[in-house]
């Protein structure tokens, strides 16, 4: 049997447009516009402000425009994955809303948690439903509406985080383009640095857990911070290196946007210059899941076939990775 690949066929993206300044943040925490472009390195960031939206609201923006511009008929599509730690809620998931809100009535869906990796972690498992011949068309989307977990009396990290959703369509090719090489990693000992407190089964919703602001997320930033660059410095540099990938055949580096610092680092490591890095935490901040997609939403016009691109990430779990894809086709799907 010829080898099947998964090929990005298409992005589509939604940002709110609430835009929330650093000059307004810096009216409700201590803080300055100087201290997070240096520290952090994000200019503003999109909020969901209007009531009773969550982020299916943003998913099925991303997914409507996704099957607009890759011409998809709903009843072609066999598979909805939504990464995501912010659903609408606890169930049904994300993506059961996104089926109906789309009139797909072929496909199955569910959410995949893996915090700010969880868009790699989609990627890999697409691609592997596509690998095995059975599916055809899949719709796979990062989505969080952080500032729905966001404590804004909290200086260290209230800064950091924006709104957005972005998905890709994958479908299956046996040329050489797509999904070539992933790699993937989990390790629960990253628990105490990163997690949010309640609203889970060990420690459900009450007012004692509502008064102490323990529904937003909880990150102790240095130790964080280390895991982050030297865990997706390694899987990048490992990946690039047995694919062959050096500074000059690696045309494109799509790190997670969580910090300007952690960027840069990932970057330097791999000796990738900065115009082959994707970057565009200063408008959007830290959008969990959507990050690694809404970068290939806003860079789309500039990729050509057969780019060769690193995507990596790091988040909550510790979860960590990085995915080799060879870019299937050129410049911006309308
Ligand atoms: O996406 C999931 C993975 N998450 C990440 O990758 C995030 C990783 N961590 C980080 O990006 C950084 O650690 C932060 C941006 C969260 C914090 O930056 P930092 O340079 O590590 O700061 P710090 O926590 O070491 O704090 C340094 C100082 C402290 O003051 P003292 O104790 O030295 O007097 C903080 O109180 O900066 C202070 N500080 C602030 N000052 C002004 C913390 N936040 C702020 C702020 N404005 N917003």
């Amino acid at each position: 049997m010829e080898k099947i690949n998964a090929v990005i066929t298409g992005v589509g993206g939604y940002v709110p447009d609430y835009v929330l300044t650093n000059e307004e943040i810096s009216r409700m925490v201590d803080t300055t516009d100087e201290w997070i472009m240096t520290r952090i390195g994000v200019k503003e960031r999109r909020i969901l402000n209007e009531e009773g939206l969550g982020s299916s609201y943003m998913a099925r923006k991303a997914a409507k425009q996704l099957m607009q511009k890759t011409n998809s008929n709903p009843d072609d599509v066999d598979l909805v994955i939504v990464a995501t730690t912010t659903p609408d809620y606890v169930f049904p998931s994300v993506a059961s809303i996104l089926c109906d809100k789309l009139g797909l009535k072929n496909a199955f869906a569910y959410d995949l948690s893996a915090a700010c990796c969880g868009f790699l972690y989609a990627m890999e498992t697409a691609a592997n439903f596509i690998r095995s011949g059975r599916y055809k068309k899949i719709i796979i989307v990062g989505a969080d509406k952080m500032s729905s977990i966001t404590n804004y009396t909290d200086r260290a990290t209230c800064p950091i985080f924006g709104d957005g959703a972005a998905a890709f369509m994958l479908e299956p090719t046996t040329e050489e383009f797509g999904i070539l090489d992933t790699a993937l990693r989990t390790d629960g000992k990253g628990l105490p640095f990163l997690h949010m407190k309640a609203g889970g089964s060990v420690c459900p919703p009450s007012y004692f857990t509502v008064d102490n602001h323990m529904h937003t997320v909880y990150q102790e930033g240095r130790t964080v911070f280390k895991y982050a660059v030297s865990n997706m410095s390694d899987i990048s540099a490992a990946v690039a290196e047995r694919n062959g990938l050096t500074k000059d055949n690696l045309d494109w580096v799509v790190p997670h946007q969580a910090n300007m610092r952690i960027i840069d680092a990932v970057a330097n490591r791999m000796g990738v210059p900065s115009e082959k890095v994707m970057v565009n935490i200063q408008k959007y901040g830290n959008s969990s899941a959507a990050t690694l997609p809404l970068c290939i939403w806003d860079y789309e016009d500039k990729l050509k076939k057969g780019d060769n691109m690193i995507f990596t990430a790091f988040g909550g779990g510790f979860t960590w990775g990085a995915i080799y894809v060879k870019w299937g086709y050129d410049g911006k799907k309308q």
